[in-house]
């Protein structure tokens, strides 16, 4: 039987598709918001109501976004950016369940603050889709049932992606590094690791 006439298959690529929703539109904010930001320009001051004004790029598109200080990066993916693909699981920076890609770089998102995001790019489990296609690592991980629950898998799937920007062919003992900061509760460890070889070679295939 072919991966679509698989029910199962075709559940869970939509699941993983179900954790990447959002970015169309993501960016847009309501427009109290709007005219929020374009008084605080006004007044050539980045500071209004007791929030900052913060530009970034997220996936790909130019973000201005009022925020308070203490909001995690996390937050604002999920709560001002409605980016709900990053997980907050431990919220403490223990578990790498909010991991996206700072410049490139794999970071938790729940420990660093919004502000300091500023003018750099930030890519979400969102980003990596190609309009309905699923990036080479979300597809390997449908099809090595690289998950369980999932509830760590865009941590996961956005880790593999910062190991792979550095080691484009990595041995097991890379990827077992790289991503050893990233926890999964159900121990799927050997087919996260079957997951991300094989997103690698699929990836150096296309
Ligand atoms: S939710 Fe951020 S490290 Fe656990
Ligand atoms: S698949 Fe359940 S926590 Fe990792």
């Amino acid at each position: 039987m072919s991966n679509e006439e698989n029910g199962n298959n075709i559940s869970r690529r939509k699941f993983i598709k179900g954790v990447g929703v959002g970015i169309a539109g993501s960016c847009v904010l309501p427009s109290l918001e709007q005219s929020a930001i374009a008084q605080a320009k006004e007044g050539g001051d980045a500071v209004h109501g007791g929030k900052e004004l913060l530009s970034l790029t997220v996936n790909g598109k130019p973000v201005r976004v009022l925020v308070e200080p203490r909001m995690t990066l996390a937050e604002l993916l999920r709560e001002k950016l409605q980016l709900t693909g990053t997980k907050i699981v431990c919220n403490q920076g223990a578990c790498g369940g909010c991991t996206v890609l700072l410049d490139g770089h794999a970071v938790y998102s729940c420990h660093m603050l919004a502000l300091d995001a500023a003018e750099r790019e930030v890519t979400t489990i969102e980003g990596l889709m190609t309009g309905e296609e699923l990036h080479p690592i979300q597809q390997a991980f449908v099809d090595k049932d690289g998950y369980q629950c999932g509830f760590c898998t865009p941590g996961q799937v956005m880790a593999a992606q910062a190991l792979l920007l550095r080691h484009p062919r990595p041995t097991r003992e890379q990827v077992l590094e790289g991503m050893s900061g990233n926890i999964c509760r159900c121990a799927a460890y050997p087919k996260i690791l079957e997951s991300a070889l094989a997103a690698a070679e699929k990836i150096r295939k296309s």
